[in-house]
């Protein structure tokens, strides 16, 4: 059998992941330059936690998260399972009978187990328990020999009754692989008090997040985010705007041409539903015209229609009410004063009505950044202000928040498209000839990777010429050789591979040669 890689996940291999961590590095430098420190969060999480921050209608919760449950009662899960494929008979007793006993079995172990708390003592759980135990004193009691007081289809509702109580329970934590950070960021700025630290919280993290979209380019089902949450008592847009330059330092910093931002302000919770009434309302009267998407969201979430792409529907939603007219004057000043920090410290953007985001959290400012080279999925970052979600999570009302999130797989398909390539790692190989010059091999090869230079020793020995090929090949910037005559001159002969240039040189001299030539 062949392994491979599943659907819409991928490898990311050498000489490109260099690229990789030259990126992240430069966000690392970016970011604490501006005061933010990293944060490792877990890679799974809750899903209350993301249904509650993201919000239960939008795509990523209800139909992309990886969800598992996570138990201990393996065995349990088990008999409860067999019990579900058992179809017990009237005319085989000893049917019945294995039914009736694998189902007392569960049962008790079950009403342990809640006793326990191995499984979650939810009301759901503790009801479904009663109900198993009375469908079961029931059932058992009609069903015991030496008479039935049922018929086979009387049986038959009971075990479906009771297979379906069972499969209903809920043996352990629903778990979800994060589909984003910003959630399980404020959540460990809830769980660690963090509110209590001096100033504004900063926060950075880099790591995979999972989403089970349909794989395309730019768009895979395990991806990366380099990303970034403010969290502090103030929500004054001069946060905003310093967010979004430094933002802009990163992608500058990498050099990333061409990025476009696109802002917009979608309201606060005074607002906002007045807006979202009044498109509700306006997309109701061109519903036909709408596709089956659009028209379920008019119900779910009107905002998302104005994130269609249907060309069709293009002009339909280009005359609809826009939100900058029904913003109340906190949000408008709010807005205004964005716009007069972004051009304070002259960054360009561009307003887009329609920048309402995909997740439920976001309130007032929205911003996203598009790169090119990336097709359909040209969306490289994208971030906003979450003011309320502290609270909604439990935490303390006055922290305010905003953030951003750089999908970084699109990040480095627009820089590799734009011509950025990895540099090669290897500085140096050191091809020896003879016995002799393996142990004269080894010290250098270590001295020199003390001085941080990446070396390859072959662990044997191979004539002159293929050795040459082979560094040639491995992209060595230089080889070492060390022969006999080496050995007994003391010295090295270092050849520049790019050029062939070849000379002599005592250790000191090569030291200082292959080093100093690394920096320029
Ligand atoms: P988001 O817009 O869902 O926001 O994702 C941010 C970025 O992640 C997108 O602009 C895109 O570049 C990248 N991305 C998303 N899904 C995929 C995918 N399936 N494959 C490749 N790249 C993808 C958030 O995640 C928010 N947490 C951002 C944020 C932080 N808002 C405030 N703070």
């Amino acid at each position: 059998m062949k392994f491979q890689a599943i659907k819409g996940v991928r490898d990311i291999l050498p000489p490109e992941s260099a690229l990789w961590s030259r990126v992240e590095q430069s966000a690392r430098d970016v970011f604490h330059s501006y005061g933010y420190g990293e944060i490792r969060l877990p890679m799974f999480e809750q899903v209350e936690l993301f249904a509650r921050s993201i919000g239960q209608e939008t795509d990523v919760v209800s139909k992309e998260m990886y969800r598992f449950e996570d138990y201990e009662l393996v065995d349990l899960d088990a008999e409860r399972r067999s019990l579900a494929l058992r179809h017990p008979q009237i005319e085989n007793p000893s049917s019945v009978y294995t039914f009736f006993t694998v189902a007392e079995a569960v049962i008790s172990w079950l009403q342990q187990s809640l006793i326990t708390g191995q499984v979650p003592r939810t009301p759901e759980n503790e009801g479904l328990a009663r109900e198993l135990k009375g469908l079961y004193d029931e059932s058992a009691a009609k069903f015991q020999l030496p008479k039935y007081e049922g018929t086979q289809s009387d049986l038959d509702l009971y075990v479906d009754q009771i297979r379906r109580a069972a499969l209903a329970l809920r043996l352990g934590d629903s778990l979800a692989l994060r589909p984003e950070a910003t959630a399980s960021v404020v959540r460990a700025y809830i769980e660690h008090g963090m509110h209590t630290r001096p100033g504004n919280v900063k926060l950075y993290y880099i790591g995979p997040m999972f989403r089970r979209e349909r794989p395309q380019k730019g768009r895979y089902r395990q991806f990366y985010q380099i990303g970034a949450e403010l969290l502090g008592p103030s929500d004054h847009a001069a946060l905003d705007a310093e967010v979004i330059e430094m933002l802009l330092a990163f992608f500058a910093r990498v050099n990333l041409k061409d990025a476009k931002l696109y802002i917009n302000s979608i309201g606060d919770k005074n607002c906002r539903p007045a807006y979202v009434e009044r498109l509700r309302g306006e997309l109701q009267k061109v519903r036909d015209k709408l596709g089956a998407d659009s028209q379920r969201r008019i119900e779910t979430n009107p905002l998302r229609v104005l994130d269609s792409k249907l060309p069709e529907e293009q002009p339909i939603i280009d005359k609809l009410p826009r939100i900058a007219e029904c913003l109340c004057d906190a949000c408008r000043e709010h807005y205004a004063e964005l716009k007069r920090q972004l051009a304070l410290r002259k960054i360009d953007y561009e307003e887009n009505w329609r920048l309402v985001r995909g997740l439920d959290y976001y309130m007032r400012t929205t911003f996203e950044i598009t790169a090119p080279g990336l097709g359909s999925q040209n969306a490289v970052c994208g971030g906003g202000r979450y003011d309320g979600l502290v609270e909604l999570l439990g935490g303390p009302a006055t922290t305010k928040g905003i953030g951003f999130a750089i999908g970084t797989d699109r990040l480095m398909l627009s820089l590799q498209e734009a011509g950025a390539a990895a540099k090669c790692a290897l500085d140096v190989y050191i091809a020896w000839m003879g016995v002799q010059a393996y142990p004269a091999a080894v010290a250098l090869a270590r001295q020199l990777r003390e001085h941080n230079l990446s070396v390859e020793l072959p662990a044997q020995e191979m004539k002159f010429g293929k050795s040459l090929s082979l560094a040639d090949r491995l992209g060595a910037r230089f080889a070492v050789i060390i022969g006999e005559d080496e050995l007994a001159a003391r010295q090295f002969t270092v050849k520049r591979l790019a050029d062939g240039d070849q000379r002599r040189l005592s250790e000191a001299d090569l030291f200082e040669y292959l080093t100093s030539s690394r920096k320029g």
